[in-house]
C-alpha cells in the first residue's frame, strides 16, 4: 500500500491512495454512505487493484522496531500491510469488511510465498458490528479504516481492547487538515480525525500514549500533481503489570516519514474465513 492520498470519497491507491486514472467520482451521498460492505465490495470488484501494494509508511515507521508477535490488521484491504508484517515474523490476523479484498489479498500471499501465507489468517468481519475478541494481539494496526464519526469511538475501543498488555495500538487516519489541502474537495469530513481524538477513549491508567501526531506526507492528487497530505498518527502502549514507563508523549507536526460476522481473534486461535 503506500501512501494514500487516500481520499475518502473515492478509492485510493494503497493506503488509500487512488490508482491514477481510476476516475472514480462516486462520492458518498451522506454521512457514512458509500462505506458499507456493499460499497467496499463494489469498489474492489470493479477494479484490479485499489491500493499500491506497498506497506503503509506509518506502519513501517512504527512497527519496524517492534518484536514480532501476534498482530491484527484492522481493515486490511488488499493485504500489503499484513504481508509486510508476516515477512517480519508476525503472525497476522487480517480483517476486512470486503471479501473481495480478502480474496485478492489471500491470493497474493499464496502467490508470493506459502511460508508468508501460512502466517496470515484472513477474516471477513465488520469491526463496527463485532469487535475483536480478547486482548490477544501485541500489535493492533488500523490504517485508514474509514469509520463514520458516530461509530468511531466504539470501533476504536474495540481495537484497543484487543491489544495485549504491553502491546501496541497504532491508529492512522487522514487528518482534518487535509480538507484545506490537495485532496480537500474529495474528502469526507466525518471520516477524518485527529490523533488526539483517537486517543480520547484511552484510560491513562491503562495506556501510555507514545505518539499523538500530525505527520505530513508527500503524495499525489488524482491528476498526479504533488501534494502534501497529513496523517493523524496515534501510537499507544497498553500498560503491563509492573513498573510503568514515564516517557513523555510527543505531540507535534513532524517531518514526513520516508517514502460477518466472525469474531476476530489472534491468528492461530480462531477459524479463518
Ligand atoms: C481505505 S481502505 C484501507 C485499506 C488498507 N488498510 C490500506 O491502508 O491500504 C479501508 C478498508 O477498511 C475496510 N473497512 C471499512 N469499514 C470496515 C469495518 N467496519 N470493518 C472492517 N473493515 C472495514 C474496507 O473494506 C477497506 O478495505
Amino acid at each position: 500500500m503506500d501512501e494514500p492520498v487516500h481520499d475518502i470519497d473515492q478509492p485510493l491507491q494503497d493506503t488509500g491512495t487512488p490508482l491514477p486514472g481510476t476516475g472514480d467520482t462516486g462520492g458518498p451521498a451522506g454521512p457514512g454512505a458509500g462505506f458499507d460492505r456493499a460499497a467496499w465490495e463494489e469498489r474492489y470488484r470493479t477494479r484490479g487493484a485499489l491500493w499500491s501494494g506497498r506497506p503503509n509508511p506509518q506502519l513501517v515507521a512504527e512497527a519496524t522496531g517492534l518484536a514480532p508477535g501476534r498482530a491484527l490488521d484492522a481493515g486490511c484491504g488488499e493485504g500489503a500491510d499484513a504481508l509486510w508484517l508476516a515477512d517480519r515474523g508476525w503472525r497476522v490476523t487480517a480483517a476486512d469488511l470486503a471479501s473481495t479484498a480478502l480474496d485478492r489479498a489471500a491470493a497474493r500471499a499464496a502467490d508470493e510465498s506459502p511460508q508468508l501465507a501460512e502466517r496470515i489468517t484472513w477474516v471477513r468481519a465488520d469491526l463496527g458490528e463485532r469487535p475483536p475478541a480478547g486482548a490477544g494481539f501485541e500489535l493492533v494496526s488500523a490504517q485508514y479504516l474509514h469509520v463514520p464519526a458516530a461509530e468511531r469511538p466504539a470501533v476504536f475501543a474495540g481495537l484497543a481492547a484487543a491489544v495485549a498488555p504491553g502491546g501496541t495500538l497504532l491508529i492512522v487516519g487522514h487528518h482534518p487538515r487535509d480538507l484545506a489541502g490537495g485532496g480537500g474537495p474529495r474528502l469526507l469530513p466525518e471520516m477524518l480525525f485527529t490523533a488526539e481524538e483517537a486517543a480520547a477513549g484511552l484510560d491513562p491508567a491503562d495506556w501510555r500514549v507514545r505518539t499523538a501526531q500530525t505527520r505530513p506526507r508527500p503524495a499525489e492528487d488524482r491528476t498526479g500533481r504533488p501534494v502534501t497530505v497529513y496523517d493523524a498518527v496515534l501510537v499507544a502502549v497498553r500498560r503491563a503489570p509492573g513498573p510503568a514507563s514515564s516517557a513523555p508523549a510527543s505531540s507535534a507536526l513532524v517531518p514526513p516519514v520516508p517514502a460477518s460476522a466472525a469474531p476476530v481473534s489472534p491468528a492461530g486461535t480462531d477459524g479463518a474465513r
